[in-house]
């Protein structure tokens, strides 16, 4: 059965978000994305990038059902594994010893605004256990710089996300640096994207 959905800003931002990651994706290895959603970034990085493995995970089964529709829709099933069930609190997250080996980097889209804060705290406690020197996690979405809204429409999406859940809501960018370096990330380049997002690269700068 199709049980793929359609979520359409992924529409919008996957092509300037593969742009950055053309600039930093190495031929081999695998990439896991945390919080993978409807999985249509998870496929249309895949084919963009056929020479990695792209492992994609989510804890809702309704958004790990719509990744498995669009790794069949695309016929992506000998190259992309199934979605992982990871919830980044639930730790240690299962991940095949496989993917651990081969691990450039992790990624994770849109996820960090839309949970708690201690999600963010969980996502690079884990990625600093699991990524080496020089491995890279990736966060992409809206982000406040020295407490401050970048654009009016934020001020009004984080208001409207604070309503739907009281622990949600757009995340200051200096906050979310220092929970990097409390797990041996620095922050290495924060580039603008459309639509009032960032893209923040974080490295590991230690074992
Ligand atoms: C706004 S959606 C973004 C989905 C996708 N990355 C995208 O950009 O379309 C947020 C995603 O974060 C996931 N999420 C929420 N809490 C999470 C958690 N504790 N651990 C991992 N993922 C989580 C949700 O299930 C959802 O798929």
């Amino acid at each position: 059965m199709d049980k793929r959905l359609f979520f359409p800003a992924t529409q919008r931002n996957r092509k300037s978000i593969e742009g950055v990651l053309y600039k930093i994706i190495k031929k081999n290895g695998s990439i896991l994305e945390i919080g993978s959603g409807s999985g249509e970034h998870g496929v249309f990085f895949q084919k963009r990038f056929p020479k990695i493995v792209w492992q994609t995970s989510d804890p809702a089964s309704i958004h790990r059902e719509s990744i498995s529709s669009w790794i069949d829709y695309e016929k992506l099933n000998k190259k992309m594994p199934q979605p992982l069930m990871i919830d980044v609190e639930k730790i240690p997250w299962k991940i095949p010893l496989k993917l651990i080996y081969s691990l450039q980097g992790i990624i994770s889209i849109n996820m960090i605004h839309v949970a708690p804060w201690s999600c963010t705290e969980a996502l690079f406690r884990e990625s600093g256990k699991l990524l080496n020197k020089g491995r890279f996690l990736i966060l992409y979405g809206p982000f406040k710089i020295d407490n401050k809204h970048t654009s009016q429409s934020n001020y009004f999406f984080d208001n409207s996300l604070k309503m739907q859940n009281s622990l949600w809501g757009i995340r200051n960018l200096e906050e979310v640096s220092d929970e990097g370096k409390k797990n041996s990330f620095f922050q290495q380049e924060i580039i603008n994207m459309p639509a009032n997002n960032f893209l923040i690269i974080y490295r590991k700068d230690s074992n």
